[in-house]
């Protein structure tokens, strides 16, 4: 995706389909909380002040499974035991191997959502797909790539870089092994500069095994991730050393400035680093320098500055203000090296009596867990529908994410800076084993300029570590807090604990994390009342979206917030604990989206979890509108069920009402049965004797009707609608436009039972990326051109090519009994936008 403008991050928040369940004002909250940059940081700036590039590597790859078992069907990996015994003699990366049978893709890429389901209890946390030891065919995947390497290139630095791949990467360039990555989501880097051909063609293989995983969650398989190709002088920045920090006082912020400057040269060079700092507008408003020093040759060395800005524009969850600093090398006369940070300037603190403080003013975390799989696409989410994602969230009235239980990608990352959407950010292994602390470290040199990120987590329920292993645990956390603390001395460190908190990996923590169990706090509270506390993790609270009575045969949940497994709350309880308690932070519920895998609470044929308070597309249950009414600031009134019950005329129907109104008045085909004060943090039921016709409700504050929603008995489907978040995306080869489908009445409602079997024709500049319909039982592919509506709703994702045009979508009778649809039609233009340097 080239640079976002202001424009389109307006509109990269939400797909309007959900518009008719989302409140107006919501999205105009989506909209007024996104804060536009100037990219004075952009490739072109950064190349016109020095000699760095850096390339996506994403497009143009070849694909083929490989064996886990079989070296003969593993390109005769693995043959005879010798494969490493000389550098240079890997066949499969090297210019004769013929991958032209390989199916050509562009990355990021999952294979794991492109393999059928399997009714395997072993795989039920993964979503049931065929990944693992015991799956040899599908569980290793090979991505090979030739790539020009230009003579000019004699002398620069190269390196490949990896944004994350799932899981085991061995990386081969042309015949030689380069290096390995053992796990899934930490970024990793390799310098290739003394295997490549210059002026000539390289090629470049990864080896990607996910026999093995990191979680009990769907992780998706394959290079999910970006990959980039990175050259600079030989003299150059260290990766991930730029640090920005700043410290508030009165109306003044001062910036400690450092970074590490590396010397791959033959000989010492004399260096200084300079740093130029920028508002969002691109303005200049800070300059800084340091001394010099002299670098020897494969060395490297700190360099350090501070800088004043006065009156600074703080960054807020409602404020998002960035600045950004370019930093860049001079040596021997010349620019050498550049890059660019972007911060905020901001202060995060936690008390242990008053809650949490954003800039000195109180302000409750208001947060979702999330795992990172969409609909369509798995693991392999594109940079827009990211943002999607936050601008849902965003739309809940929600101010906080926590990625659980991993860390995120830097796209993720960027776009809670650029929304104003705080983050607590997490470790996937809780281990200070030279592996653990490895993860941990490039997790914080990673993202530790980012204003959003207000706490580190270190890891998330360590059973062992808080009980049999108490004493070990504490250890274990001892010596990873005090490495978060020097790699980042401006952020509290904490962890996500289902326990008492009371031994074990609590210990050294700054902030006291609890996941579940609202019988701990009060008492953990008063028996420490200088440690501060926060819910890491609450709710658990499942249900279906758009199903209004559980059934187990079918493996629904009812929408109305009732359900909850054993360990895990509703939603009103457990906000109402926390929003009434001064001293908790606020908290994380699980989950905001669902998630594939650990398909709580039922099994097979379910698939995917039923947590979310939105499904795996984004489309809104009930729930989200409890939310909305508690955590934003806008009016909100949400009627619910639908009301289309043929066949229990007569029977009671549980009628609610989600609402921040005084007052509730509801309606029954004209007729009133009553108004109802709604409680604070809660909401307004009824019982009503069904019959057709309409249900409304009618909220009023200060005694005036300022909302009204009504639900209506609809007819049967008789067309489809196609609805799109953005009309207009950039031709960019990345950049998505997210489709929602639903079915109309003869009248034009909604109809919000319709289940009807869709298919789609995708033409023009662009193609169908994956489908979804958020039925946590689905098993029909993501990734085929069709799929059944789910209560009215199914999302198709369609992405850009290079070419500037259009995108046309075309609804068809996918071979279903019902009867004949009138068809809908959809056209996406796609416009031309300066591409990001990439790889040719
Ligand atoms: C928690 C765990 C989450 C998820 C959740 C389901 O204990 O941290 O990853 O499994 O339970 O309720």
């Amino acid at each position: 995706m080239t640079a976002l403008s202001r424009r389109d991050l307006l509109c990269s928040g939400l797909a309007l389909s959900a518009s008719s369940l989302l409140a107006r004002s919501a999205w105009a909250r989506v909209a007024t909380g996104l804060a536009g940059t100037a990219d004075p940081g952009s490739a072109a700036a950064l190349a016109a002040v020095a000699p760095r590039e850096k390339l996506l590597f994403d497009f143009g790859w070849k694909f083929q499974f490989g064996h886990t078992s079989d070296p003969l069907r593993d390109l005769g990996f693995g043959n005879g035991q010798g494969d490493f015994a000389k550098t240079g003699e890997f066949a499969f990366s090297k210019a004769k191997f013929d991958d032209s049978k390989w199916r050509a893709l562009n990355l990021p890429h999952d294979w794991a959502v492109e393999l059928p389901f399997v009714h395997d209890e072993v795989q039920m946390s993964h979503g049931y797909k065929p990944v693992g030891r015991r799956y040899p065919e599908t569980s290793v995947g090979w991505y090979r790539r030739e790539f020009d390497v230009p003579a000019s290139d004699l002398g620069k630095r190269i390196s490949v870089e990896f944004d994350g791949a799932f899981r085991d990467v061995l990386i081969f360039v042309n015949g030689c092994f380069i290096g390995r990555n053992d796990h899934g989501y930490a970024p990793f880097r390799l310098d290739l500069t003394d295997f490549l051909e210059y002026g000539k063609k390289n090629y470049i293989v990864a080896r990607v095994d996910a026999s093995f995983g990191d979680g009990w969650f769907y992780e998706g398989a394959g290079i999910y991730r970006h990959v980039w190709l990175t050259k600079t002088d030989a003299v150059h920045l260290a990766q991930w050393e730029t640090t920005v920090r700043t410290s508030l006082s009165s109306n003044a912020a001062t910036l400690a400035l450092g970074t590490v400057v590396e010397n791959d040269g033959k000989q010492a060079e004399n260096a200084r680093v300079s740093w130029k700092i920028f508002d969002a507008a691109g303005k200049t408003v800070a300059t800084a320098e340091s001394g010099e020093r002299s670098i020897a040759a494969d060395g490297s060395a700190n360099f350090t500055a501070t800088a004043r800005l006065t009156s600074p524009a703080l960054w807020s969850v409602d404020t998002p203000n960035l600045y950004s600093a370019i930093v860049t090398v001079v040596a021997g006369g010349k620019a050498r090296d550049a890059e660019r940070v972007s911060f905020g300037v901001r202060t995060a603190v936690f008390d242990a009596d008053k809650g949490f403080f954003l800039n000195g003013k109180p302000l409750k975390i208001q947060g979702t867990c999330n795992h990172h799989d969409h609909a369509g696409v798995g693991a392999a989410v594109p940079d827009r529908l990211q943002w999607f994602r936050l601008g849902v969230l965003r739309a809940m009235g929600s101010n906080a994410v926590r990625t659980s239980h991993n860390m995120p990608t830097p796209e993720w990352v960027e776009a809670c800076d650029r929304m104003g959407m705080m983050m607590m950010c997490e470790a996937r292994q809780m281990s200070s084993s030279p592996e653990g602390l490895a993860q941990l470290e490039t997790m914080i040199k990673r993202y530790r300029n980012s204003p959003s990120i207000i706490l580190w987590s270190i890891g998330n329920e360590e059973w062992q570590l808080q009980d049999s292993m108490a004493e070990e645990g504490a250890k274990i956390a001892s010596t990873m807090v005090r490495r978060c603390h020097e790699l980042d001395p401006t952020r509290v460190v904490s962890a996500a604990v289902n326990g008492d908190n009371e031994k074990g990996v609590s210990d050294p923590l700054d902030i006291i994390g609890f996941n579940y169990g609202l019988n701990r706090p009060d008492k953990y509270h008063k028996e420490h009342p200088k440690r501060p506390i926060y819910g890491s993790e609450t709710a658990s609270a499942v249900s279906t979206r758009g199903v209004y009575s559980t059934d187990k045969l079918r493996n629904t949940v009812s929408a109305y917030d009732v359900n909850n497994p054993g360990w895990g709350e509703q939603a009103e309880e457990w906000w109402k604990f926390y929003a009434t308690r001064d001293w908790e932070a606020g908290g994380f519920a699980w989950t905001g989206f669902d998630y594939r895998g650990e398909p709580t609470p039922y099994g097979w044929p379910s698939v995917n979890s039923q947590f979310g308070i939105v499904d795996m597309c984004g489309f809104p249950k009930d729930s989200f509108f409890y939310y909305q009414s508690w955590w934003s600031s806008e009016p909100v009134l949400h009627l619910f069920p639908h009301w289309n019950f043929e066949g229990r005329e007569g029977e009671e129907i549980p009628v609610w009402v989600h609402s921040n109104l005084d007052e509730v008045e509801l309606l029954l085909n004209g007729k009133s049965l009553g108004s109802q004060k709604v409680p604070r943090l809660g909401h307004v039921e009824w019982k009503v004797k069904y019959q057709p016709g309409v249900i409304e409700a009618r909220g009023t504050k200060g005694g005036k009707v300022v909302l009204t929603e009504k639900q209506e008995t609809t007819g049967p489907t008789v067309a489809i609608r196609l609805s799109v978040n953005r009309t207009e995306i950039d031709a960019d080869g990345e950049d998505v436009a997210i489709v929602t489908v639903d079915a109309l009445d003869k009248a034009g409602r909604p109809v919000p039972t319709a289940n009807n079997l869709i298919g789609f024709k995708v033409s023009g500049d662009g193609t169908l990326i994956g489908v979804g319909n958020g039925d946590p039982n689905c098993q029909e592919s993501d990734k085929e051109p069709k799929r059944s509506l789910f209560n009215g709703l199914a999302q198709a994702i369609v992405q850009s090519s290079k070419n500037p045009g259009e995108i046309r979508i075309e609804v068809v009778k996918e071979g279903f009994d019902g009867p004949e649809l009138t068809p809908a039609k959809l056209t996406i233009v796609t416009k031309k936008v300066h591409l990001r340097p990439a790889v040719d």
